[in-house]
């Protein structure tokens, strides 16, 4: 069985709804472990109530990058994960483990990338104007919200009212796509990135 490390840094619903898609069979993998660079998110309890277990951290306790990722990727490396699923994990991956897990990260972004990247893109698509915004999942890469794109899901959103609602209707469609596509790459379905 396939082994996912899930990285998050807030409430973690996308990791929560890809456990329950593994308890209702629909995606065949195990998450050994969540990571967070938000020792108090929600995402941790979330984790402990799912008996998960959890590495959470500090950045700034550490040097730089390089050596809380090294530790990160130790820890991968002992437990043979197979993919990282960032899951609302809000830092930028840097070249150790980049290079560590090189065409074996996805992410998630709440836009029709490259649209509206970084933080708060619903936000950004709102004043922008936007009717249509959407999901999409790509792989990662040491550019933030860049890498291939391997699924996008549209959202017309001309008739919501407020931001919150535009919310609800995004993670419902993360929640969905997530593990199906998470699936569909551990069966090799997408070819690989070439990052
Ligand atoms: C999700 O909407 C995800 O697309 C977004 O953070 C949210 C996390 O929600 N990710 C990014 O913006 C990545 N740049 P969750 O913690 O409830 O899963």
């Amino acid at each position: 069985m396939k082994k996912l490390a899930v990285f998050a840094s807030g409430s973690g619903s996308n990791f929560q709804a890809i456990q329950e898609a593994i308890d209702n069979q629909m995606l065949d993998a195990k998450i050994e472990i969540l990571i967070s660079d938000k020792p108090k998110c929600f995402a941790i309890e979330r984790a402990r109530n799912l008996s998960i277990n959890v590495f959470s951290f500090y950045a700034n306790k550490y040097t730089d990058k390089d050596s809380y990722e090294e530790e990160i990727l130790n820890l991968l490396e002992t437990l043979n994960i197979d993919l990282i699923v960032l899951a609302g994990y809000m830092r930028i991956l840097g070249p150790t483990l980049l290079k560590g897990f090189k065409g074996k990260i996805l992410n998630i972004h709440p836009s029709l990338l490259p649209a509206f990247k970084g933080k708060d893109a619903i936000g950004q698509a709102i004043d922008a104007k936007q009717n249509i915004i959407g999901v999409t999942i790509h792989y990662v890469t040491e550019e933030l919200d860049s890498g291939m794109i391997i699924a996008q899901e549209k959202l017309d959103i001309s008739h919501m009212k407020s931001k919150t609602e535009i919310e609800e209707n995004i993670h419902k469609i993360e929640h969905q796509l997530y593990p199906n596509i998470i699936m569909k790459v551990l069966e090799g379905y997408y070819e690989k990135s070439t990052y």
